[in-house]
């Protein structure tokens, strides 16, 4: 089977995390294979927003309508 398939086909969703750190190199990482993903017109319609402040976590898991994995991740 092709490895796009594959990964598809493995994907889940986690929501458990450790406390280790992401450093800026891996963020980036991860932002930038994000920017890829096809968007309408090609018109990258998304904002991404990163934080690392526990305060801030904490605020966006009650907004976000009580996610307790959001305030409990590293990094958001
Ligand atoms: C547009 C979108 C918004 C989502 N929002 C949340 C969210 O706020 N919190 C969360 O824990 N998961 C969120 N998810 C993940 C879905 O809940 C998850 O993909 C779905 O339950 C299927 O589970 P799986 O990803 O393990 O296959 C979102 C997914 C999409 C596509």
């Amino acid at each position: 089977m092709s490895t796009v398939i594959d990964n598809f086909t493995r994907h889940k969703s986690e929501r458990s995390f450790t406390d280790q750190p992401i450093d800026d190199a891996l963020l980036e990482r991860i932002i930038s294979t994000a920017w890829r993903a096809p968007t309408s017109v090609n018109s990258q319609q998304v904002s991404v927003i990163v934080s690392r402040s526990a305060e801030n976590r904490q605020k966006i898991a009650q907004l976000a309508g009580g996610q307790p994995w959001i305030a409990k991740a590293p990094i958001f």
